[in-house]
């Protein structure tokens, strides 16, 4: 500040008498011929005019990160399917994404206006926690669909924030379900009649009512148990997601054969129509060496998004959240959103059905 207490903005225009000399011994240039720019202040600044419109291409980044951040839906809304898509998210390996990638999916979905369902078929429950739904002991929920018969549609909880989500829980009962399932009869087939009683759900396409779930996502454990078999009679699509990682293909058979398996016997229907990779690691050659091998594999069925390994994806859950909701703007969300629009227009069969459009 000079006297009159405006700022400074000129540089002193003596030189010092003790300036140092340069790394090679040469003097420095005197001060008087090197004038420093003027500094504005705060206030001079909020003063002017913006030096850009919203024609620049950063502007409108900016703009468009803004609206990403408050959740507003971005571009066109997504195709609204003929049918409710019941998809089972799946992979007896644990820790691969199945729990992060259903919640996720499923709210971009529900925050593009498609009305989603999950049902949690996990004893663990994390899908209920990433969802902030209620799911302690006593809480009516996929146990007492499967074991006790009680509709789905009384189970069903609205999702707190998004209001196009909804979840049927799973609470700690559901460890017991695949022991008590044993003596039941056609004890693979009570998710697939409970989906099938419901309302707002139907699978053949030929009723087009507005009223309906667009998609019901699925959340496996992490076993080929009576849980995720009545899963895979229940549902016609599977969503593996496949972690970027060694050991990502290893285990990956005895699941197919499974679906085989189920196709065979049970479920004609199902196929495996989209392949997501999770945990996507850009730096490392493993992860680029694993995702071509995946897609060498099942090149059709493989999104084109894959989704980055990314913290905020982990801290999301334990703020009660999905990461589309606790950060819209971060990585993994966006890399969620563009795989949800993926899976979208796809439409069931990778790509072979026609879509819908709202
Ligand atoms: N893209 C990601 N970036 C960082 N962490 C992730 C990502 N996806 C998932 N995780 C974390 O990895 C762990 C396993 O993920 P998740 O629970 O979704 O897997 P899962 O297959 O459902 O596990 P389980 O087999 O136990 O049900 C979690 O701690 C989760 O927060
Ligand atoms: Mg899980």
């Amino acid at each position: 500040m000079n006297q009159t207490g405006n700022p400074v903005d000129t540089a002193p225009t003596t030189s010092s008498p003790t300036a140092p000399t340069g790394p090679t011994g040469a003097q420095p240039l005197p001060a008087q011929a090197v004038p420093r720019p003027r500094v504005r202040t705060a206030a001079e600044l909020a003063e002017e005019p913006p030096t850009y419109d919203e024609s620049t291409p950063m502007a409108r980044a900016v703009a468009q990160q803004l609206l990403v951040r408050q959740s507003v839906p971005q571009g066109s809304p997504l195709p609204r399917p003929d049918h409710t898509r019941v998809m089972v998210v799946a992979n007896q390996k644990g820790g691969v994404g199945k729990t992060t990638t259903a919640v996720n999916m499923a709210a971009a979905l529900a925050q593009h206006g498609l009305r989603v369902l999950v049902l949690d078929l996990d004893p663990q429950g994390n899908a209920s926690t990433a969802l902030a739904v209620e799911h302690g002991r006593g809480t009516l929920s996929t146990y007492d669909v499967l074991v006790d018969g009680v509709a789905l549609a009384d189970v069903i909880q609205p999702h707190p924030e998004l209001a196009n989500l909804f979840v049927a829980p799973a609470t700690i009962d559901l460890a017991g379900a695949e022991i008590e399932l044993v003596s039941v009869v056609a004890r693979e087939n009570r998710l697939r009649r409970a989906l099938t009683a419901h309302p707002l759900v139907n699978g053949q396409g030929d009723d087009q009512t507005d009223e309906r779930y667009d998609y019901v996502l699925i959340d496996c454990p992490p076993s080929l148990g009576l849980l995720t078999l009545n899963a895979l009679v229940a549902g016609a699509e599977m969503l593996i997601p496949i972690q970027a990682e060694y050991y990502a293909l290893e285990g990956l058979g005895q699941l197919l054969e499974t679906v085989e398996m189920v196709r065979t016997h049970l479920n004609q229907d199902l196929e495996v129509s989209t392949i997501l990779i999770t945990m996507y690691d850009s730096r490392t050659n493993l992860a680029a060496g694993v995702a071509a091998e995946v897609r060498g594999h099942f090149s059709g069925q493989v999104l084109k998004t894959t989704i980055p390994r990314s913290v905020r994806v982990s801290e999301a859950p334990s703020y009660g959240q999905s990461v589309m909701t606790y950060d819209p703007g971060s990585p993994g969300a966006l890399s969620y959103l563009e795989a949800a629009r993926e899976l979208a227009r796809r439409g069931a069969g990778a790509g072979t059905h026609q879509e819908g459009s709202r």
